[in-house]
């Protein structure tokens, strides 16, 4: 028990990211939460793609079938515009959905701004793979992993 070396990946999810027309400061600041938390990490992957369902879906199924991560988190594109669509495609590949993620993200966000509600963050289990959907700003993002971060070694002890 906790000493399962864990493998991460983080997705960053922004049209403007991709482009180069922002810098992605949500991504670097997730894989540093996560190389310095409780997690014993080993490996920490990183791309940014586009807001185009084809996109994120070839990575989610690359770090869950292939790479067989432990974790994945995504940031970005889950809220209410008309190109935000993490949510959907995390919900075409994973094979159990774990909802408490979600509500847990949920109610901790809440307690810092009604804007939580606007996050439609989906989270569940593909094969050996949790992946969690977070916002996409800085603090939204790191908050809401903080929110979850208190669950996710004894989801991976189970999950192998
Ligand atoms: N959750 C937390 N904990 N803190 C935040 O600042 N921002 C919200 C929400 N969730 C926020 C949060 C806002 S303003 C939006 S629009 C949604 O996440 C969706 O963000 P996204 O489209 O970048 O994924």
């Amino acid at each position: 028990p906790g000493t399962t070396s864990v493998r991460v990946g983080v997705l960053t999810v922004s049209d403007r990211c991709s482009r180069g027309e922002a810098e992605d400061k949500s991504g670097p600041n997730l894989q540093n939460l996560v190389k310095s938390s409780t997690l014993n990490v080993s490996k920490v992957l990183y791309e940014c793609v586009p807001d185009e369902r084809d996109e994120i879906r070839r990575v989610l199924l690359n770090w869950s079938d292939v790479e067989e991560l432990h974790l994945v988190f995504t940031t970005g594109g889950t809220g209410f515009s008309p190109r935000d669509v993490t949510p959907e495609v995390t919900a075409e590949v994973i094979e159990r959905s774990a909802p408490g993620l979600s509500l847990g993200m949920l109610c901790g966000s809440l307690k810092v701004t009604p804007m939580a509600m606007l996050s439609r963050a989906t989270c569940g289990i593909r094969k050996g793979t949790v992946i969690v959907n977070l916002p996409g700003s800085v603090k939204g993002s790191q908050e809401c992993f903080q929110f979850v971060l208190p669950a996710l070694p004894h989801a991976i002890e189970v999950l192998r």
